[in-house]
């Protein structure tokens, strides 16, 4: 299979950046083709909100987009790694999922329910189905409040509904938490193999 990491965050040498990095080796050591991009390494501007990528099938806008969503288009499996920012993804993982609005959905093509045509717009179809998709998110909130009070819970929300959009099925998740948790390195040490592994069974 190939293995497209998609990465949100400046921080290269951050958690979310290793473990990454650890389910792509791990997959690697299985003979599968990975590549990783960090969307800070190229240029990537702000959605237009214009719709034209949904009829043109490409972005207006010149910069790497197209590229990256190319590299998107071929993957198998999407690996999603992002930090938790303010309960949500990092912004720019959440400007990669909106610059696709109009690429990785159709809302123009109409649906049928009972027999009937629904109205345009109702109802996105996706446009590249089958793909798989890894999470990866870290927060400083412990368990169990990482989940009680929606800090890292809204970050793994927003990839699902990406993924659920795109109709990705999401086959592991690795939620990180409390990470300025005294034992940091054990703990960090713990989450690469089981990020290693995850890639491993691939
Ligand atoms: C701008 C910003 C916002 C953050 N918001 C949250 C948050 O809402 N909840 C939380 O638990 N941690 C939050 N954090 C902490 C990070 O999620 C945490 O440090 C994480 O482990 C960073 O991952 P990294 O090592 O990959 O950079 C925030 C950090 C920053 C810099």
């Amino acid at each position: 299979m190939n293995l497209l990491a998609i990465v949100g965050t400046k921080r290269k040498n951050g958690l979310v950046s290793a473990l990454a990095s650890k389910v792509l080796e791990g997959a690697k050591a299985n003979g599968h083709t990975t590549s990783l991009i960090n969307l800070y390494d190229y240029k990537l501007d702000y959605c237009l909100g214009c719709w034209s990528c949904e009829r043109n099938g490409k972005c207006v806008l010149k910069d790497d987009f197209n590229l990256i969503f190319e590299k998107v288009k071929d993957a198998d499996v999407l690996v999603l790694a992002s930090p938790t920012y303010w309960s949500n993804v990092s912004g720019i993982m959440k400007t990669f999922f909106d610059r696709q609005c109009g690429l990785a959905m159709s809302h123009g093509e109409g649906k049928e329910l009972f027999g009937k045509k629904l109205p345009l717009g109702f109802g996105p179809r996706a446009r590249m189905e089958g793909k798989k998709a890894i999470f990866i998110t870290s927060c400083t909130t412990p368990w169990p409040f990482n989940l009680l009070m929606d800090e890292s819970k809204n970050t793994l929300r927003a990839m699902n509904h990406y993924t659920r959009k795109i109709k990705a099925k999401v086959i592991s998740k690795i939620v990180f938490t409390d990470s300025r948790f005294l034992n940091l390195k054990r703990k960090k040490n713990k989450y690469l193999g089981k990020a290693w592994e995850i890639g491993l069974k691939l």
